[in-house]
């Protein structure tokens, strides 16, 4: 390129020079000023384009001289472990693309790292990002953070979560939960806003948390000036550093001390006893020190609000009982942030396990269990149980009680158990159904799937299953590579894939209604309780509810009745209702609460229910839309025969099982001695037609020629 020697604006004519000013500007702005640069060419200073493009630069300059104005003086807390490596990551951050930061919960990543990167001259070409897990730890880091460098949240320091935007032009620091980051992925596919990424709470491993890695490792590729750290417990951090060409490692090391384990077992083994087990653990603390904070992890909000109200009967003295659950005000957060003279109970889902700490612990009571989302490869659906939780997370629930001194954990189950339990929480991906996780990642536009870089790649035979189930339910298109109209629909319901396809049908069909509770009694374990010493008096209770056509129906109905009783009885009435009917409280409760998720999520896609019940066609026409293979035709000696040759019987506790239909469909075939369908009704053939139509393979057999109608006629298969 010939460059003139003289004109009004010669730096800008010069490569070098031009990218040495924009240093000074935006990341964001940096590719379009240097396109619209291009294409200036040689275009003369009075060039209308070529005096819009130098307002836009300098304008781009102004807001980066402003943003590098307004840096706060750093000062990392001398307390902080963290703070002894202070200088060390601050040299990394300059020097490395990625870091690894590994450290005892407590030891200052999440407040202190994001004052380290603008310590390191991060932060004002972009901002610094800083994602986690959940929506509470994000704010109330936010604010922490914010305090520290003297501002307000949304002025240097801002959080986004799920509606709530507190993130302004003069925001360095952003707090966000991954899924916030993740969806920011799809609009600005190279994340321009940020010239530093934190990825904390790496460990957690959840779905959102793989798919950012995955995501980050192609981007870190792509964008030279993008730094990259993840944080983590001090679990796996190899697996990080390999992710992401084997970045370096610095460890922090924590501060604690010892913890006293006891164990103290629920003296029945019924589900209900845990609540006493808890009761005991406290009554015993609070004998030995009434005045020692206690932190108790309870699997959710619903338990939560339970041990609460049997707290508060135990009138213990000068005792503060609080509540630390994801969906929490900002006003009860700062509650549990500085205690007060009272001695404190603070009841926690797993949020307080790493996402947050707690201050002035000295006991921790363990139930040792947590929510806990899987799929089910003998139903087929991913589901949410209430399950045990790893050795890695007991260690780390119970080291929430030796931050301040010696601690005691009281563990609410035997000795034993302990070495029974996974080491390590099992990864999300691994434990959800791959349809889900290929629907999630089609409609994030991650890309080829078989080509994505994921930290642990589910097997591929499960990939295969997962586009296999997509296909039959007509989620996505039949190159695989886009989601059908149903399937955008469909990746915006965070249910198994297989009933959002069912939902998606039942809105247009008006059995939206019915579906709903039909979808959410398919994600509980079946609450019909069928004690060995009372089978009869338990089916002759269940009877009462049964459909002889349709266990859909019976569920249905089940329902209705329960529903009433909910709004007349007390708890403890409702409790005696479901003894009564040989059904599991606890189950009966979580199905309500499964239900009540599902219709909020119905509510804000603003899908209406319908006024009037829906037929019988109306809502199995729906139920087999997500279950289009799962049918059977009766022969002759009364065997099912099912799709891909399967043959079973109708389970003997399904409604269907007194006279078996001609056709059903099932949402479940499990093999337990024989093989059965469990959950059933009656269809007509021609349903199946409508629902599956993409899947169906038609023979013509047997074609001839009619004479009365003057035409070749076949049996259509
Ligand atoms: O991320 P990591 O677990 O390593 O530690 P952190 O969250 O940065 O916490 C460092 C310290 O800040 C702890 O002592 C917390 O109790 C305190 N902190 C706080 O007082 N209020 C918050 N909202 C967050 C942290
Ligand atoms: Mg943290």
């Amino acid at each position: 390129m010939s460059l003139p020697e003289t004109g009004p604006s010669p730096l800008l004519l010069d490569r070098r020079r031009l990218d040495a000013a924009l240093e000074q500007t935006l990341l964001s702005d940096r590719h379009t000023l240097r396109q619209a640069w291009q294409r200036l060419g040689d275009a003369p200073a009075e060039d209308a384009r070529r005096v819009s493009f130098e307002k836009r630069l300098a304008a781009s300059q102004a807001r980066f001289l402003a943003r590098q104005a307004r840096l706060p003086k750093i000062e990392v807390d001398t307390l902080l472990p963290i703070a002894a490596h202070a200088d060390e990551i601050i040299r990394l951050i300059q020097k490395e693309r990625v870091i690894v930061l590994a450290g005892e919960t407590g030891s200052g990543k999440t407040t202190q790292l994001p004052k380290l990167c603008l310590a390191a001259g991060r932060g004002v070409a972009g901002m610094i990002a800083c994602t986690q897990p959940r929506r509470v730890a994000a704010r109330s880091v936010a604010r922490r953070v914010a305090s520290e460098l003297s501002t307000e949240v949304g002025d240097l320091v801002g959080f986004q979560v799920r509606f709530t935007d507190q993130v302004s032009e003069q925001s360095l620091i952003k707090f966000m939960t991954d899924g916030i980051l993740l969806a920011e992925t799809e609009h600005d596919p190279w994340l321009n806003r940020y010239d530093t990424i934190i990825i904390d709470e790496a460990h957690e491993r959840s779905l959102n948390i793989d798919f950012l890695l995955g995501f980050l490792n192609q981007l870190i590729q792509k964008r030279p000036d993008l730094k990259l750290i993840i944080t983590s417990a001090t679990i796996d951090t190899q697996r990080f550093a390999k992710h992401f060409f084997n970045a370096p490692i610095v460890q922090v090391e924590g501060r604690s001390y010892p913890v006293e384990i006891r164990y103290r077992p629920p003296t029945e083994s019924r589900d209900e006893s845990r609540g006493q087990a808890l009761m005991v653990a406290l009554d015993e603390i609070t004998r030995e020190d009434p005045l020692g904070d206690v932190l108790v992890f309870l699997p959710g909000e619903r338990e939560i609000r339970d041990a609460h109200r049997q707290i508060e009967q135990r009138r213990y003295r000068e005792t503060e009982v609080l509540a630390l659950y994801a969906r929490l005000s900002s006003k009860e957060q700062d509650r549990v942030f500085s205690p007060g003279p009272k001695r404190r109970i603070v009841l926690a889902t797993n949020v307080a396990e790493t996402s947050l700490t707690v201050p002035r612990i000295r006991y921790v009571v363990d139930t040792g269990v947590a929510r806990i989302s899987r799929y089910s490869h003998r139903h087929k659906v991913q589901r949410l149980h209430i399950e045990p939780i790893s050795q890695a997370s007991l260690n780390q629930r119970a080291g929430r009680c030796g931050r301040v001194g010696p601690g005691i954990c009281y563990r609410l189950f035997a000795a034993d158990e302990f070495i029974q339990r996974l080491e390590f929480t099992e990864p999300e991906i691994l434990r959800a159904s791959l349809a889900n996780v290929i629907l999630r990642m089609l409609s994030l536009k991650l890309g080829d799937v078989g080509r994505f870089p994921f930290v642990e790649r589910p097997e591929e035979r499960a990939l295969a299953e997962g586009f296999q189930t997509l296909t039959e339910l007509g989620l996505i298109t039949d190159d695989k590579r886009k989601l059908s109209a149903e399937g955008r629909l469909a990746a915006r319901i965070p249910v198994d894939a297989k009933l959002a396809r069912v939902l998606i049908d039942a809105r247009s069909r008006g059995s939206l209604d019915e579906c709903l509770v039909i979808c959410s009694f398919l994600s509980i374990q079946d609450p019909r309780e069928r004690p060995a010493e009372a089978k009869q008096a338990a089916d002759a209770a269940h009877g009462e509810f049964a459909d002889p056509q349709s266990d859909f129906l019976g569920a249905v109905n089940l329902w209705r009745a329960y529903d009433a009783a909910h709004q007349e009885l007390t708890q403890s009435k409702l409790r005696d209702w479901c003894e009564r009917r040989f059904l599991n409280f606890l189950r009966m409760r979580e199905w309500r609460e499964l239900h009540r998720q599902l219709l909020l999520i119905v509510e804000e896609l603003g899908w209406p229910l319908a006024a009037e019940p829906a037929s019988y066609e109306a809502i199995h026409r729906s139920l087999l839309t997500g279950f289009p293979s799962m049918l059977g035709r009766k022969d002759e000696k009364g065997q099912y025969h099912g799709t891909r040759g399967r043959k079973f019987q109708v389970f003997p506790g399904s409604a269907l099982a007194k006279k078996p239909p001609q056709w059903l469909m099932t949402t479940a075939i499990l093999d337990i001695q024989r093989i059965y369908a469990m959950t059933n009704a009656r269809i007509e053939p021609e349903w199946v037609i409508d629902a599956a139509a993409h899947l169906l393979k038609r023979n013509y057999l047997d074609p001839h020629w009619e004479r009365s109608r003057g035409q070749v006629m076949a049996t259509n298969r």
